[in-house]
């Protein structure tokens, strides 16, 4: 096990009915004025956006509400938040979503307090010295960004979607009630189950040996996500799976599973290429296709850690390591099927010309070294993309 600093300081108000209590909350902090920031309008349509400004209302508590961050949220709409919140003498920043409209608020929280300008942060160009508090309401069990440290943008007239993690994006708190994803669409229901899959098996795939407890805790993350998933195909409004669903995927990305060891989250890499260039990409989806295709391309290198997920994952017992590494993929791209999940490249209409422009951005033009069980240059994830395209 490697050395390492684990923080996690976000506060975490779990279960039915905790978001009403979000004007107590927030008053709690001394907070005087909120920017309520959410998505395309499925909270207004929900009745939470009535709930939580109500809620802010008896408390006193002033806000501004700016909606619109689109799923894979944008820089340009997220800088028109950062001007709102110095122009409105905002304290604190709110998500009210899903993993878009939170890394959509970091940004705007980090802005409000760097001269509206985060891409530079997003480049790796310089650190953030201040940002305004970030709280959420989650609405979507996805990305973890509830309880993580990054916060991923996309900058549309460059076509590059980047993220990069800060202390100052770890919310202050976030408030989970399972119920408030009752009214998501299957399809997203989905994304959300592979992307925290996806968070786990990044950091369970990776080289480092002697990790048995951050090893033991990815494979019940994997197991309890994987059980939600099934359960939620035939019961969309079952509590405990949603319930057990929206911790899994905020014990995914806080880095529970990756502490003690050296992992390159390699998958994420290639997707955030893919739906930088094509927006419509849901980042649920695209992991689904680039997943299997990158496994299929390493795992005869380091197949043990692939035979053993087959093993506790998917009862697969019979045959050499190499053997189970395999079965034990299709395994995974089986699940990802059944929930309905694209697993190729041509079902998310990326075409095969692109695929060079994507490898040569996700290396940075050969500036990025990535590494990640074997070496990746232009060639390599070219192949893989290939690979994704297959019929
Ligand atoms: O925009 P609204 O109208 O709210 O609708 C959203 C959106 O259309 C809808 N939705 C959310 N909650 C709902 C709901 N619809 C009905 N009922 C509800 N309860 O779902 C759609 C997708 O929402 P979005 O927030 O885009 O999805 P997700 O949570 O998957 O976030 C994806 C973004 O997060 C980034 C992704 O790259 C992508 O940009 N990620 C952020 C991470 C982080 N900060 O730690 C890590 C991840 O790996 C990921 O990269
Ligand atoms: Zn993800």
């Amino acid at each position: 096990m490697k050395n390492f600093t684990y923080y996690t300081p976000t506060k975490v108000f779990f279960g039915k009915g905790e978001y009403k209590r979000i004007g107590e909350i927030v008053k709690s902090y001394g907070f005087q004025k909120v920017m309520i920031h959410y998505g395309g309008g499925s909270i207004i349509k929900s009745g939470l956006y009535d709930t939580v400004t109500k809620a802010l209302d008896a408390e006193g508590i002033a806000w501004v509400a700016f909606g619109g961050a689109q799923p894979n949220p944008t820089l340009d709409h997220a800088t028109k938040g950062m001007k709102i919140c110095v122009e409105e003498g905002v304290d604190l920043v709110l998500a009210v979503g899903g993993g878009s409209a939170i890394d959509s608020a970091k940004h705007i929280a980090v802005g409000a307090k760097n001269d509206c300008d985060t891409w530079r942060f997003a480049m790796k160009q310089g650190a953030p010295v201040d940002a305004l508090p970030v709280a959420t309401i989650l609405t979507l069990a996805a990305t973890g960004s509830e309880m993580s440290a990054s916060a991923v943008i996309t900058n549309s007239e460059l076509g590059l979607k980047r993220g990069y993690n800060s202390e100052f994006h770890r919310p202050l708190f976030s408030i989970m009630s399972p119920e408030l994803t009752y009214t998501l669409p299957p399809y997203q229901t989905a994304c959300g189950v592979v992307d925290i899959m996806m968070h786990t098996l990044e950091r369970y795939l990776a080289k480092t040996d002697n990790v048995m407890i951050a090893d033991q805790v990815a494979e019940a993350v994997l197991r309890t996500t994987i059980h939600a998933g099934n359960v939620l195909l035939e019961e969309p409004e079952n509590y405990e799976a949603r319930a057990n669903l929206m911790w899994a995927g905020s014990l995914s990305h806080n880095d529970l599973t990756g502490v003690g060891r050296d992992y390159v989250m390699i998958s994420h890499q290639f997707e955030h290429e893919m739906s930088g260039m094509f927006p419509a990409v849901a980042h649920g989806a695209g992991l689904a296709v680039v997943f299997p295709a990158w496994a299929k391309y390493v795992y005869k290198v380091a197949p043990a850690r692939f035979a053993r997920l087959a093993e506790v994952l998917w009862g697969i017992t019979e045959g050499s390591e190499e053997e189970k590494a395999y079965q034990g993929i299709l395994a995974f791209e089986a699940y990802f099927k059944k929930l309905g999940m694209p697993t190729r490249m041509y079902e998310l209409d990326i075409p095969e010309e692109s695929f060079i422009k994507m490898a040569e951005s996700c290396i940075g033009n050969a500036t990025k070294v990535l590494e990640a069980i074997i070496p990746y240059g232009v060639k390599e994830i070219c192949d893989i993309f290939a690979l994704a395209n297959e019929k």
